[in-house]
């Protein structure tokens, strides 16, 4: 058969099956049952993205099959044979949504089936910063199971996010190895039809962050083509269907390599490499996919993909604690003659010489130099701690300063890992990442309980509380520039953060310290010098400036931004913002919710769906993305009144935020515990007993003028 009459006859069969199963889920529940995914705000992501139409009943399905049976047109040219796989695919996706009638979770572990839109958002700062070079979809069964472990290991190594279809998901579960979105490993379902759900990863991403309008087929595919690094490995033997399903990855920019002899291959899209031990290379090479390499001479891996391990107690060898024991994480500057590059000193007992399933102090001082180190990088640097340390596979931490808390597992201590190669990992990762401003790194680990009381309290803490006072000091007003932020372009191609002291990027990631370091450490980078001398309107926050500066940036996507206003001219969003802040028109205030709550608003909406009103780069007055520490920003919604606009935040992140925010609610207002004025999901979730609870409570944003 050639290449068209597999396609063709793959695509025939599964528009077949499609019907069939449409018809028979019609005749039991009825026209007007309601089909949808959970948690995404676009109904059938991938035939709303391809098409703009929401698709809300099983009436409305079969209507949307006779647009699907449009595409399958059936001349002999390469576009028939993309819109055949493209077709095939919104099959794929009908079949795959009749198995969620009625709330079923026809998914089980491991495997994921649909993902929801937060997963999509999450994934948005990794992407960009090429933490998460590309994505795989690993498809059918590998002629063994160890070659299988080892395909999807070798890509986990290098941080991809792999996600697998078919018999592979056996194969890895057989062979012992671990899988799960927490280890970027995530197998969606043993039907081939389950690969829709990565397709519509990739399609809501161009939703999400490139802002292409659902129904703008052209756009969307230039979009998946350019800017998601998605490829397939699909093993043979390749039936009708699987051929007609890699038709469709093509059409999107993903290419196939297969292992499948004889296959009609296509230059750069379909492309045969019999040996597996190969797809890796040949599938980077492909999709033009560059790999950082950080070479440190540990026994275990270090990937980013080992970041969300976790390590039960059971698992663990030995344990750091923080709120329990003297420990403490610290970075200091010191005088390159202080120095020994690559030094590295364990004082006190080793992991070896500690009790199994022992809770022990632990501190590290990672010592740099160099002729650009700031003080101000060694808060970024100690930051990035966290991130280094839970790369190490079977190593996990959290927490950070003097409250860190690290586990080291059984398997790693077993490989070998000592607690001198977490100074390696710090040496390697500080001086790999800050090279621009540390030329010399020296790393002393503290495990005598004496020196880490003695680190803890006359060194690190002294050093936090004088950080703590530079932090309280650096206003808005009291710095000279701001910074930009464009790393999100290479998702959000016209979106630009500007990043000043008292507002931090949306992401939750970049504060201005970050930003003036990593301007300092890449002048040409993504985070470039604002400056804000030409004041157009201080209620607003409107610097000439600073618009010329996003006009420049966004390559004239966009005109004018206010700092401080969420009605006139506010800031962008790319959409991989924490939370969401939208206006409540009948209490004069504003709601807030962030990714991680599932649940309803009192707007009438959920977190995906607010999120889908705003991001992709343009400007939506009453609607805007933000990180969870602007919620305590003395600058947050200034223009409008500031935070006592604030009605209601899921209880969760009330917690996370309270703190800060009642204080800057004493400090503006003289209100005290301002949180027990603003509602919660467990309060209300409708606005009527959501504006009772608030007139009870006398809540300030009742008696302000009405926002429009
Ligand atoms: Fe993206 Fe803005 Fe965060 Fe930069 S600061 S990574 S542009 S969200
Ligand atoms: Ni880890
Ligand atoms: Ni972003």
């Amino acid at each position: 058969m050639t290449l068209f009459e597999t396609v063709f006859s793959g695509n025939d069969a599964v528009y077949g099956l499609t019907e069939g199963a449409i018809n028979a889920a019609i005749e039991q529940h009825g026209a007007d049952k309601a089909v949808s995914f959970p948690n995404t705000a676009y109904c059938l992501p991938c035939y709303y993205a391809v098409t703009g139409v929401k698709v809300k009943t099983l009436g409305e399905l079969k209507e949307a099959l006779g647009v699907v049976k449009t595409l399958m047109t059936r001349e002999l040219r390469l576009n028939d044979v993309f819109m055949s796989g493209v077709a095939t695919a919104l099959c794929a996706e009908f079949i795959e949504v009749l198995k969620y009638i009625d709330g079923a979770e026809p998914y089980t572990e491991p495997c994921y089936g649909h993902l929801a839109d937060a997963v999509i958002r999450e994934l948005g700062v990794p992407l960009v910063t090429g933490d998460i070079p590309g994505v795989a979809v690993i498809l059918g069964s590998a002629p063994t199971k160890e070659e299988a472990v080892a395909l999807v290991k070798s890509y986990q190594a290098q941080g991809i996010l792999v996600t697998l279809v078919g018999g592979v998901i056996d194969q890895v579960a057989e062979a012992g190895m671990k899988t799960g979105a927490n280890l970027r490993v995530i197998p969606l379902g043993k039907d081939v039809t389950s690969v829709i759900h990565v397709v519509s990863v990739a399609l809501r991403a161009a939703l999400i962050f490139g802002n292409v309008t659902p129904g703008d087929a052209a756009n969307l595919m230039k979009y998946t083509f350019e800017r998601v690094p998605a490829f397939v490995n699909a093993f043979a033997p390749l039936d009708d269907v699987i051929v007609a399903c890699g038709a469709g990855a093509i059409a999107l920019g993903f290419p196939v390599i297969t292992n499948q002899e004889g296959v009609s291959t296509v230059p750069k899209s379909l492309i045969l490499q019999p040996d597996v031990a190969k797809f890796n290379a040949t599938s980077l090479e492909a999709r033009d996919i560059k790999i950082k390499i950080t070479n440190i001479d540990i026994p275990v891996a270090f990937a980013s993909a080992f970041e969300g391990e976790i390590i039960r107690r059971g698992d663990m060898q030995v344990e750091f604690d923080g709120s329990r024991v003297d420990c403490a994480e610290l970075v200091q500057s010191a005088e390159a003659t202080e120095i020994e590059d690559h030094k590295i000193t364990v004082i006190g007992p080793e992991a070896d010489e500690m009790e199994l399933g022992s809770k022990n102090s632990i501190a590290y001082v990672v010592k740099v130099a160099g002729k650009n180190m700031q003080s101000d990088f060694e808060p970024v640097i100690e930051r990035k701690f966290h991130n280094y340390i839970n790369c190490i596979e079977g190593v996990y931490h959290t927490g950070q300063r003097d409250m860190q808390r690290i586990r080291i597992s059984k398997d790693a201590f077993n490989a070998g890992f000592r607690l001198k190669h977490i100074g390696e990992v710090l040496y390697a990762s500080v001086k790999n990442e800050f090279d621009a401003v540390v030329d010399k790194c020296e790393v002393v680990i503290y495990t005598d309980p004496a020196e880490c009381k003695r680190i803890r309290h006359e060194v690190a803490i002294p050093t936090f509380n004088k950080r703590d006072d530079r932090l309280k000091s650096l206003t808005d007003e009291s710095v000279e520039v701001y910074y930009s932020c464009i790393l999100c372009q290479a998702f959000s191609p016209s979106h630009v953060c500007v990043v000043t002291p008292e507002r931090l990027g949306l992401c939750g990631a970049v504060s201005w310290l970050d930003a003036k370091a990593t301007n300092e450490l890449d002048p040409n980078g993504p985070c470039q010098v604002i400056t804000k001398e030409k004041c157009i309107d201080e209620r607003i926050g409107e610097y000439e400036d600073v618009n010329e500066a996003v006009r420049k940036f966004s390559q004239g996507a966009l005109e004018e931004v206010s700092l401080y206003s969420i009605m006139e001219k506010p800031m962008t969003s790319c959409g991989c913002f924490e939370c969401i802040c939208g206006i409540e028109p009948f209490s004069n205030g504003v709601v807030i919710t962030n990714r991680e709550y599932a649940g309803m608003t009192p707007l009438g909406m959920t977190f995906p769906e607010l999120a889908s009103m705003t991001g992709g780069g343009v400007q939506t007055p009453g609607f805007m993305g933000h990180g969870k520490h602007f919620i305590g920003s003395k600058k947050f919604m200034k223009a409008e009144g500031g935070i006592e606009r604030i009605v209601w935040m899921p209880k969760e992140l009330k917690e996370f935020v309270a703190e800060r925010l009642n204080n800057t609610a004493k400090e503006l207002y003289g209100i005290d515990n301002f949180t027990d004025m603003v509602g919660d999901e467990t309060i209300a979730t409708d606005p009527e007993e959501l504006v009772a609870f608030l007139t009870e409570k006398g809540h300030p944003a009742l008696g302000l003028d009405p926002m429009m």
